[in-house]
């Protein structure tokens, strides 16, 4: 998450003397705070329990003529409030400022103001607020898990459950698993639901992405070395190989693994034993391997990108994860889990979506998947200023409107024949030389395809990539989209609702 879409924190001050009250609001103000001055806590409290208000922290004067600041604390305190709130007090009433605290108030100042004695206190209740409210996310987040979908997966389509079904019944074998499924639809969730749901659960699960590692440190962190036995290697290094133990070891993106690495894994899961470099001497290899990727690796076998011996190998239990846009009875489930687990983040109070939004949602095409949705809803929640997210937070761009309004029941789609069954990444003009040459439509149409799973199916950052704006990467969509075939039919959307929305 951009940390720069956080708003600066919110303090409520509460001081009847104008003068002190300027003085206190224009140090924070200073300090980029958003300052809300009041003159009487009344006020302060009407607005909270009205919910029209709500404060990181709230500094206020001990002495206040109608409401004190211990019966500010006591009244907030007693309606579920726990914002922290500072208490400025003269010296002479310190004890009182005791009585306060035990009321339920964080810290306490005495006058004359020290601006950054108050500065560091209102720090220090900000990071207790936030380390409460993590806290509290936790504990909610394990409570989903507890309540909903299987061990912590979200997700009720005949797609996913097909994929956990298969998961469970092979956990405890050690046969070598490859799960397929476009990027973001949940891959590493399978893999570490069939290492977890098995008798390996009490050994380490290790995961390493194959593409994200340059060729030659790749194989010393599969397989280790010995000390100097190559430039740099200036400590002996145990490979994840034997990390990994009697786990797993999930080797992601295997797609992108070089023709001499796939070699030798290959050579190591027939023989189960491995060497580290520069050593002579073997070692059992007892892990469970499962491998995933988002290419499809039978063309990349046909190419000879991909030893076809080793395929077969790896893919001895194929599991398939269907693409979020496949399965959108998903979409709303996962959408309600995300909600919850980015409010108890960022202590907000948001009950559910807007109806726009519950269209949105499952009108969208998700092509960068659950991680596309995950990111949806955290940036929503995060601008969110209503008990409803609406469709214009979830957007984040004045088009949401026009978009809904145009395109009828598929959203904004890629045509089908495009993302074909695994996105094919967009290396060359042409797939093969023999292969036909492609309309120039056509190939402007697989690069857009390309480069917005590239991004996660992030349109704006796709825009300005392509260095189109947003509006010509819109249009263009929707004439893709008018050629495309019929999509899958969505369900009414009152087949989704459920507790925790409001339509
Ligand atoms: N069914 C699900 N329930 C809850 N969270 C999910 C589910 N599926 C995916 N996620 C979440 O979505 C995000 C992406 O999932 P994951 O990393 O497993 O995808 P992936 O297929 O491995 O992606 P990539 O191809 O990019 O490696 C993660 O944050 C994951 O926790
Ligand atoms: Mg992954």
């Amino acid at each position: 998450m951009d940390i720069s879409t956080k708003p600066n924190p919110k303090l409520a001050i509460i001081e009847d003397d104008e003068d002190i009250q300027e003085l206190i609001c224009a140090f924070f103000r200073q300090k980029n705070f958003q300052v809300f001055p009041y003159g009487d806590a009344r006020v302060l409290l009407r607005d909270v329990e009205r919910q029209e208000a709500h404060f990181d922290a709230i500094i206020t004067d001990l002495m206040l003529p109608n409401l004190s600041g211990i019966e500010l604390t006591k009244k907030l305190r007693s309606i579920g409030n726990d914002t922290p709130i500072i208490l400025i007090t003269a010296h002479k009433s310190s004890e009182r400022a005791i009585e306060a605290i035990e009321a339920g108030a964080y810290d306490f100042v005495v006058k004359p103001i020290h601006f950054p004695q108050l500065q560091v206190s209102v720090e220090r209740a900000l990071h207790f607020k936030r380390i409460r409210t993590e806290n509290e996310a936790l504990k909610t987040a394990v409570a989903i898990k507890d309540g909903a979908g299987v061990d912590g997966i979200i997700g009720r389509s005949p797609g996913l459950l097909k994929a956990i079904d298969l998961a469970k019944r092979v956990s405890d074998s050690a046969a070598n698993v490859f799960i397929t499924g476009e990027t973001g639809s949940g891959k590493e969730v399978i893999a570490r639901a069939i290492h977890y749901f098995g008798s390996r659960a009490k050994h380490p699960f290790i995961a390493i992405n194959c593409s994200a590692i340059p060729e030659n440190l790749l194989e010393s962190e599969l397989f280790g070395h010995a000390k100097g036995s190559f430039t740099g290697a200036s400590d002996k290094k145990i490979g994840l190989f034997e990390e990994a133990g009697d786990g797993t070891l999930f080797l992601d993106e295997i797609g992108d693994l070089s023709l001499p690495l796939q070699a030798k894994l290959l050579r190591t899961l027939q023989e189960r034993r491995i060497k580290r470099i520069g050593e002579n001497q073997f070692r059992a290899v007892n892990a469970r391997i499962i491998s995933a990727t988002h290419r499809d690796l039978r063309l990349a076998v046909r190419e000879k990108q991909f030893r076809e011996d080793l395929f077969f190998r790896l893919n001895v239990i194929p599991i398939h994860l269907p693409p979020l846009r496949q399965r959108r009875e998903d979409i709303l489930p996962l959408a309600e889990f995300f909600l919850k687990k980015f409010c108890a983040i960022n202590g907000k109070k948001i009950d559910g979506f807007q109806k726009n939004a519950l269209e949105y949602l499952l009108k969208n095409q998700w092509l960068g998947n659950v991680r596309e949705l995950e990111n949806a809803i955290e940036r929503a929640v995060v601008l969110c200023e209503n008990t409803l997210l609406d469709a214009n937070d979830l957007v984040l761009d004045d088009f949401s409107q026009e978009i809904s309004e145009a395109v009828p029941a598929e959203g904004l789609a890629i045509p089908e024949s495009n993302h074909a069954r695994e996105p094919a990444p967009f290396f060359g003009l042409v797939d093969s030389e023999s292969a036909p040459l492609l309309t120039l439509e056509e190939l402007t149409n697989r690069y857009l395809t390309y480069a917005l799973e590239r991004n996660g199916g992030a349109k704006d950052k796709t825009a300005r990539d392509l260095g189109i704006d947003r509006k010509t990467l819109y249009r263009r969509l929707q004439e893709m989209n008018a050629k495309r075939p019929p999509a899958d039919p969505i369900d009414d959307l009152g087949a989704h609702s459920h507790a925790g929305f409001t339509q």
